[in-house]
């Protein structure tokens, strides 16, 4: 039995390394064994400047995503972040153990804020301090994220573990799992970094939703080499981003898509490839189509996972101010 805990944020467009990087190895371990937490952090969300419409659609629409891939709102506490407010809470008595060294060595902030100045924003500062909140107000074993969090799930575990030794045994140690195989689905335009939606191309990603003539556009124009053979092969990283794609998309092994491609070139293999990207994305935007269409399920579902992780997060809340010595009876 372990407590198994990720969160996603609202940002509208979700891609396939999001879904394969976090999504479906969230579904995967939902078991009746495990308690799941999955929340959509909206306060995460505005650590960059949003639209208050666009934020709300995008909640809806991040929801409606998690149950299209197969989030079972019977085994899930699916919710909103800022629903529960104990994150909050807990998030300022950690800011008050954490040291401004601890936050300044995480690489995600330094990669956000490059040539950014002096707008970047205290909360994009603390915002590892707010996951770490997230983490340990429900006593989780197990974070299941991409490689790229791993440095925060890790800061939550420093911080635990120092409440603890301050204050004695309150928080559970959580520990990251990352997915092994695409835990990394790297740029289809930059295949030395990762895919992601706020790159400056749209080119840079696949998004869940893109249409079949924007996957094959996409595709096509995906960076590969002057090698011509569909080789899995470190250096050929272009190429070996591709080929984990379709092994993502399709479920077969590597070997069988070398197999099948020997001696054909990029053209077919490509051609190939926007068909099976086409084939696992038609009938995942049909079901989010459906749940958003049901909007008033669809907020009763997030309502219902927020009052049960209330419950959860007050009792923890109880501990912890008592544990510091704000709590007077
Ligand atoms: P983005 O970089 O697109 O803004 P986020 O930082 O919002 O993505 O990440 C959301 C989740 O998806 C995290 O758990 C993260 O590890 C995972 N993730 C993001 N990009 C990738 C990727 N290219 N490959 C695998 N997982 C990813
Ligand atoms: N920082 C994570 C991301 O960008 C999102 C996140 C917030 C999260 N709180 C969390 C992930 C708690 C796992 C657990 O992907």
């Amino acid at each position: 039995m372990a407590n198994i805990l990720t969160a996603l944020q609202p940002s509208g467009v979700l891609h396939i390394g999001n879904y394969f990087g976090a999504i479906e190895p969230f579904v995967k371990l939902q078991d009746d064994g495990n308690t799941n937490f999955l929340f959509i952090v909206d306060y995460h969300a505005i650590t960059v400047p949003q639209d208050p419409k666009q934020l709300r659609q995008n909640i809806l629409f991040a929801a409606a995503t998690y149950l299209a891939a197969g989030v079972d709102p019977n085994k899930t506490l699916l919710f909103q972040q800022s629903r529960v407010s104990a994150h909050t809470e807990l998030a300022w008595i950690l800011n008050c153990l954490t040291h401004m060294g601890e936050l300044e060595r995480m690489t995600q902030f330094k990669d956000k804020t490059r040539n950014k100045g002096e707008s970047v924003t205290v909360g994009l500062f603390d915002y590892p301090v707010l996951m770490a909140a997230d983490i340990l107000l429900y006593d989780t074993n197990i974070v299941p994220v991409g490689e790229d969090q791993k440095q925060h799930v890790e800061l939550a575990r420093d911080i635990a573990e120092r409440f603890n030794n301050r204050f004695g045994e309150t928080f559970v140690i959580p520990k990251p799992h990352i997915r092994k195989e695409g835990a990394r689905v790297m740029a289809l335009d930059d295949p030395t970094s990762k895919m992601s939606k706020s790159a400056a191309s749209d080119k840079n990603f696949l998004s869940l939703m893109d249409d079949e003539k924007t996957v094959e556009k996409k595709i096509k124009a995906a960076m590969t080499d002057a090698e011509g053979t569909i080789v899995n092969r470190p250096g050929r990283l272009g190429v070996s981003n591709l080929m984990t794609i379709y092994e993502l998309v399709s479920g077969k092994t590597m070997a069988q898509i070398e197999a099948a491609f020997e001696g054909k070139g990029y053209a077919q293999f490509k051609q190939d490839l926007i068909e099976q990207i086409n084939q696992f994305l038609q009938p995942l935007q049909q079901r989010i189509h459906d749940s958003l269409k049901d909007h008033k399920n669809l907020i009763e579902i997030l309502e219902a996972g927020a009052q049960k992780a209330q419950a959860i997060a007050e009792k923890k809340m109880q501990q912890v101010r008592e544990a510091i010595g704000v709590k007077l009876s």
